[in-house]
């Protein structure tokens, strides 16, 4: 039977056992949180949607880390978001706690799994991940640039007045602030967006995008994006559960590739059934190159401040 986990029943976690199940991308979906009852009110909530959506797959919510034996994707969303007065530090402290406390879980009930990582700082806590667990490198992989890229695509569909769905783009580096735009890579149904839009217009689009989680914050006050960051975990899900192999932005670890070692950062990458198929080391600008260093070089001193931790 085909099972995927999701940890973490809030808002990303839970959206994306929504749409996983609205997709049929498993015969059971298992929501896992530490809150009695939550994760068990939202998956049976949901599952009583599958007549009127017409899904038949099961979803069901636990308390028990046992409950996720067996599953070949498990999806990490659980974690805290940066509290006034908390200090970066603390928020790593936190997070990284509960992802070594997923992690154990993870190689005890499903060792062949392949994990997305989605809890925030998310490229250094997808390291951190990897690391707890000694999962072959393949089958930890970060969700930020299916994201990052998602909302590129959509500020670029709403200026020019086309389908979102046309554009078609690759963003590199770090989730959000430290993201490396690559507009020369970026098309409109085949069709170079440097010849559609005006340098200053794409620069505006990448501002936005690069900023585009905190401005759902400033929005919503009292939390985080969850509905653009939970499809961009499920078309991850998907590309490796139908053996898509899409060409999808992720945080993968570089071991040599652009120049890096021992990080995880936003690279284009290969996914389907084996996870991280391929790196695509695809040839950058010199200034492109030096946005990504800075990028990765961000990363690579919060890994070893955490780790110092
Ligand atoms: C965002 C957060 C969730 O970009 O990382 O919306």
């Amino acid at each position: 039977m085909s099972k995927i986990s999701i940890i973490g029943a809030g808002h990303v976690g839970a959206t994306t056992a929504f749409i996983t199940a609205q997709k049929c991308l498993a015969e059971e979906i298992v929501l896992v949180d530490i809150v009695e009852g939550l994760p068990q009110g939202k998956g049976l909530d949901m599952f009583e949607s599958g007549p009127v959506q017409g899904f038949s797959g099961r979803v069901r919510g636990t308390n028990d880390y046992e409950d996720i034996a067996g599953s070949s994707i498990v999806v990490m969303t659980a974690g805290i978001a940066r509290k006034p007065g908390m200090s970066r530090e603390d928020l790593l402290r936190t997070n990284a706690s509960i992802v070594a406390n997923a992690a154990s879980h993870i190689k005890e009930s499903c060792k062949d799994a392949i994990v997305i990582v989605v809890t925030n700082p998310l490229d250094m806590m997808t390291f951190h991940m990897w690391k707890q667990l000694g999962f072959p490198t393949e089958r930890v992989v970060g969700q930020a640039g299916c994201l990052d890229t998602a909302r590129y695509r959509t500020f670029i569909g709403e200026k020019l007045g086309v389908s979102s769905k046309d554009v078609s783009a690759i963003l590199m580096g770090g989730h959000g602030d430290t993201m490396v735009p690559l507009p020369r890579y970026t098309t409109v149904a085949g069709i170079p967006l440097t010849d559609l839009m005006s340098t200053e217009d794409i620069e505006a689009i990448v501002k936005r995008a690069r900023t585009g989680g905190g401005e759902i914050v400033s929005l919503l006050k009292t939390g985080s994006a969850y509905y653009a960051p939970a499809a961009a975990t499920v078309e991850m899900v998907e590309s490796i559960v139908m053996n898509q192999k899409r060409v999808l932005c992720c945080s993968c670890l570089l071991q040599g590739e652009f120049g890096w070692n021992d990080l995880y950062i936003g690279v284009p990458c290969i996914l389907g059934k084996k996870g991280v198929e391929k790196i695509i080391e695809l040839k950058l600008t010199p200034e492109e190159k030096a946005l990504f260093d800075e990028s990765a070089g961000k990363y690579k001193t919060g890994i070893e401040e955490m780790l110092a931790l």
